[in-house]
């Protein structure tokens, strides 16, 4: 059975009281589950407290130390407590020019520091009218994943998250995310190996909502849901929880 995981990425929402009361309102339900949150760094340490929950960092430098004025470490957010990090999320990749190239150091320092990664992956607009997305995505994986061996595959979650989807209320429909995921499972097979590519979690994001959140887990190849907007509010991540771990 694959694991299924929920994550909520917070982006650069949210005051620290508003913080702090929406963990403590997803921890009354979603302890013993996989539910992870990636919050902004400056919360970081107060909110791991929380033993019910996962947090996350949306970022990091591949580096352990040095002269890297206003960068976050591995090692520093290990110091607090933190053991899970995102790697490649679009927005990192188009506002800050992430390259596949930087990307692979990424994944690198946050395998080399223990970490455990959810790693994005998503085609824009014009890839996908081209009809060239699967290509896109397995080529982004080639370029800064694919590399690492198949023993420490057991660190990394993967997101498919077409871009034109994100924060667009556009969603992919369930047949395109599980086209999708089947493809990026049979990349996996083909690249590391059956066992890698059977016991990993594809999580699907890209205005995953209330509303859709069930016909998208419903789908075989789909793990779990990487949630933005709908993760900011108590209501809406509840209902998609529900929808995950099927609990009414
Ligand atoms: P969204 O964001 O749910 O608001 O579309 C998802 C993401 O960017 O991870």
């Amino acid at each position: 059975m694959r694991k299924k995981i929920l994550a909520a990425n917070w982006k650069m929402n949210l005051l620290r009281n508003e913080a702090i009361e929406l963990a403590n309102q997803f921890s009354q339900y979603a302890q013993n589950h996989h539910v992870q949150i990636y919050a902004p760094f400056l919360y970081l340490s107060e909110l791991v407290s929380d033993e019910d929950l996962a947090f996350g960092a949306q970022n990091f430098y591949f580096e352990n130390s040095g002269a890297y004025t206003g960068e976050i470490s591995l090692p520093q957010l290990a110091s607090c407590g933190v053991k899970h990090v995102l790697i490649g999320h679009s927005e990192r990749r188009q506002l800050f020019n992430e390259t596949d190239e930087l990307l692979k150091k990424k994944v690198d320092a946050a395998i080399a520091n223990g970490f455990n990664i959810i790693f994005c992956c998503g085609e824009p607009r014009e890839i996908r009218e081209q009809n060239e997305h699967v290509q896109f995505v397995v080529s982004q994986l080639k370029n800064s994943l694919f590399h690492i061996p198949s023993s420490r595959w057991k660190q990394v979650a993967l997101a498919y998250e077409p871009i034109w989807a994100i924060g667009t209320g556009l969603t992919a429909t369930s047949e395109q995310a599980e086209d999708m995921h089947a493809s990026i499972r049979q990349s996996i097979k083909v690249e590391i190996g059956e066992e890698v590519a059977e016991s990993i979690s594809i999580l699907y994001g890209g205005s995953c909502n209330e509303n859709n959140a069930k016909e998208l887990f419903s789908c075989d190849n789909v793990d779990g849901g990487l949630i933005g907007g709908a993760s900011l509010k108590n209501e809406a991540f509840k209902v998609i929880f529900q929808a995950l771990y099927d609990l009414h």
